[in-house]
């Protein structure tokens, strides 16, 4: 039988963040790892320990289905997959422009539609494998200023449940991340789309509440190794989670949101949004 320790993984968004640790713990365990992105610069150290490094950019069907092409004509099979790829535009619904929001979808979600599209006919072939999807606290929460980001990642949480009952007959399982504020290069990707966006005067308080939250909030945020864990126990346990809240904002948002109702949550998110406006912070 097929051995754990010979897996092949396809790691997409490995050259930072949450997908550059998943592959390192990969190779380290034995597993044979092809990381991708589309910074081959930034995947060099992987390369270095192993990993074989594919240029991959999951707005482009083609690089994405020659990707794992190349895996299949090297190794024969893939045995898990990481739809990791992703990345935030801050900014209040009326400012984000629609080609941003455009472009977002296009990598959030149908970069993991062109991941996930590639990779099972061969699972299904295989009749194994694993998709481990990283969708995001904001797959159920949605506050002011990330709402085009959230709706995305809504999306995913969709696509997850139908898919992982579509395919669980054919001995493939689906696995959700879902991450609350991580530090990786996430923030400063979100956060200077945020700077870069203009907003009506009317906005504006909305707008510095919101920032200051969400600086304050990666600040304080831990360090990818937790998430980088869950995610590595996705393709590791003998029977994975369906869903991993890997933090602690992860795991108790939602819960919260549900418990108090969404006028009260909301609500209490736009009045300390407005006192960090007015605090000067
Ligand atoms: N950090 C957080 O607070 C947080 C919280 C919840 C969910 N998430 C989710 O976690 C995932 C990973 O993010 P991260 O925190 O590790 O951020 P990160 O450090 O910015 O890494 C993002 C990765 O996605 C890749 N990527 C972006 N656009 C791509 C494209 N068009 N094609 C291929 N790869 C692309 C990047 O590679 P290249 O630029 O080299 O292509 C990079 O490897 C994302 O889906 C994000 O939405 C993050």
């Amino acid at each position: 039988m097929h051995s754990a320790r010979t897996d092949t993984v396809l790691v997409v968004g490995a050259s930072s963040g949450f997908g550059a640790g998943v592959a390192a713990a990969l190779l380290e365990r034995g597993y044979t790892v092809y990381a991708a992105g589309r910074r081959l610069d930034r995947m060099q150290t992987l390369a270095a320990r192993g990993a074989q490094v594919l240029r991959m950019d999951v707005t482009d069907a083609a690089s994405v289905a020659a990707g794992v092409e190349r895996i299949i004509a090297a190794q024969g099979r893939l045995d898990h997959v990481y739809a990791n790829a992703g990345y935030g535009s801050y900014g209040m619904i009326e400012s984000v422009s629609l080609e941003e929001v455009r472009r977002q979808y296009d990598v959030n979600v149908f970069g993991v539609g062109r991941v996930v599209q590639a990779v099972l006919p061969h699972m299904r072939s295989q009749r194994r494998g694993r998709i481990i999807i990283t969708a995001s606290v904001a797959s159920h929460v949605a506050i002011a200023g990330m709402g085009w980001y959230a709706s995305t990642k809504h999306a995913l949480d969709g696509v997850a449940t139908a898919l992982r009952q579509e395919v669980a007959h054919l001995g493939i399982d689906v696995v959700v991340i879902e991450p609350g504020m991580v530090q990786t290069e996430f923030d400063s990707v979100a956060l200077d789309t945020l700077k870069r966006t203009d907003h009506p005067e009317a906005y504006h308080r909305l707008v510095t509440g919101f920032r200051r939250f969400m600086e304050a909030g990666y600040a304080r945020g831990p360090g990818p190794e937790r998430t980088v864990a869950a995610m590595v126990h996705a393709a590791t346990a003998r029977r994975p989670r369906r869903v991993y809240r890997t933090t602690m904002d992860a795991r108790t948002l939602p819960w919260l949101r549900t418990l108090l109702g969404g006028r009260l949550f909301y609500g209490i998110y736009l009045a300390w949004a407005r006192s960090l406006a007015e605090s000067g912070r």
